[in-house]
C-alpha cells in the first residue's frame, strides 16, 4: 500500500498534481462550507517540536472546516514522551496506531520527517524539518505566485536574507526549478548564510540563477521579492547570528524604486527585514501569502484523506 507522504518539495514535479492542487485550492477559497462535512470523522495529529504559528494553526483551522477534527502538542519538545528520551520514530508508531488520518509533524532535525516516514502507517505531512525543506509552505507560495501575478512563467525572482538554513527557500526554489519557465533567480545574502552548494548544484540546467551581494544593481527589474527570516535559533552563537541580523532591509526607500507590480512576500514571521511601514503598500503580499495558506493545505488534505477524490492522487504517491 502507498502511503502518501509530503516530506519535500521534489515530490510535485508532475505539473496536473500541481495544478489540481491549485484548483482545489482555488475552490476551497470560493466555497469551503460546500466541503464542510469532507473529512468528517477523520483525525489530524500536529506534532510540532518547534514553534509555528500560521503551519499549525492553518492546518488546524483547514481540518476544522473540512469537518474533522484535531489532537496534538504545539510543544512536542517539551510536553511529549521526547523529554523521557523517546525517540521520534516511537512517538510516530504510537500515533499512527490511533486512528489518526495523517501526522503533520515539525522537527529542528533535517531529514526527521523522512525518519518519521519511515516508520509511519499513516502519511506523514513535513511542516518544516530543521533546515531542510517546508514543502506546503513553497506550495502556498507558488500559489501566492499565481494568484498575485497570473503567471508563474517568465519571472525575476529576488531571494533575500537567510538561504542557508531557511528551508522555505529551499523547498521555494525546487518548486520553481521544475515549474517556472523562462525565469531568473537572484539569490541575495550575506556570505554566511548563501544558499548551500549543493541546493544551486542541483538547480543548474533546470533554472537561471545568479547570486549577488546585495539588490541594488536589480531592485527595478524584479518581480517578486521573497524575503526571509534570518534563522536565529540555526545559528552556532548569537554573535555570528547579530553579524548578519541586519543585512538586508525592505523598507519605503527600497520599496520606491520597485516595479509597480512588483510583490514583496515572506513566509513569516518577520523581524526587521521587512517594515512595517510598508504594509500598507499594495505591493506588500505577506498577509495574503499568509492566508493562502489555509486553502492550499485544505487542498493537500482533501488530496490525502478525502475518500471521494484521494483514490485519484494515489498515483502521484508512488515513492516511499
Ligand atoms: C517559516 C519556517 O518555519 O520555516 N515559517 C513558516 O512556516 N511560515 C519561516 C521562518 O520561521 O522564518
Amino acid at each position: 500500500m502507498v502511503i502518501p507522504h509530503i516530506l519535500e518539495a521534489a515530490q510535485f514535479e508532475n505539473r496536473e498534481l500541481l495544478d489540481s492542487i491549485f484548483s482545489l485550492a482555488d475552490e476551497l477559497r470560493e466555497n469551503h462550507n460546500r466541503f464542510g462535512e469532507s473529512l468528517h470523522r477523520k483525525t489530524l495529529a500536529n506534532i510540532f517540536y518547534e514553534a509555528s504559528t500560521r503551519t499549525r494553526l492553518s492546518f488546524e483551522q483547514a481540518m476544522y472546516h473540512l469537518g474533522g477534527k484535531v489532537i496534538g502538542t504545539e510543544a512536542a519538545s517539551k510536553f511529549s514522551s521526547a523529554t523521557k528520551g523517546e525517540t521520534l520514530e516511537d512517538t510516530i508508531r504510537v500515533i499512527g496506531g490511533y486512528g489518526v488520518g495523517a501526522i503533520v509533524l515539525r522537527h529542528p532535525d533535517k531529514g526527521s520527517a523522512k525518519a518519521a516516514a519511515s516508520v509511519s502507517r499513516v502519511p506523514i505531512i513535513n511542516a518544516g524539518d530543521g533546515d531542510g525543506e517546508h514543502p506546503t509552505q513553497a506550495l502556498l507560495d507558488l500559489y501566492t505566485i499565481k494568484r498575485e501575478l497570473g503567471s508563474i512563467d517568465s519571472l525575476k525572482i529576488a531571494m533575500v536574507g537567510d538561504l542557508k538554513y531557511g528551508r522555505t527557500v529551499h523547498s521555494l526554489t525546487s518548486l520553481l526549478a521544475m515549474h517556472s519557465r523562462n525565469s531568473r533567480l537572484y539569490f541575495i545574502s550575506p556570505d554566511q548564510i548563501r544558499m548551500p552548494i549543493a541546493i544551486l548544484k542541483s538547480l543548474r540546467d533546470k533554472i537561471d540563477c545568479e547570486e549577488l551581494p546585495n539588490f541594488e544593481d536589480v531592485l527595478d527589474k524584479i518581480d517578486i521579492f521573497y524575503v526571509t527570516r534570518v534563522q536565529r535559533e540555526r545559528f552556532r552563537s548569537e554573535e555570528d547570528y547579530l553579524e548578519v541580523k541586519d543585512a538586508f532591509v525592505i523598507n519605503r526607500g527600497v520599496v520606491a524604486k520597485m516595479k509597480k507590480e512588483a510583490r514583496i512576500m515572506h513566509p513569516l514571521p518577520r523581524v526587521t527585514e521587512v517594515s512595517t511601514g510598508i504594509d500598507d503598500d499594495e505591493r506588500a503580499a505577506y498577509f495574503r501569502q499568509a492566508e493562502n495558506g489555509l486553502y492550499v493545505r485544505m487542498a493537500l488534505l482533501r488530496i490525502l484523506l478525502d475518500d471521494d477524490i484521494k483514490g485519484n492522487f494515489y498515483k502521484y504517491f508512488n515513492t516511499k
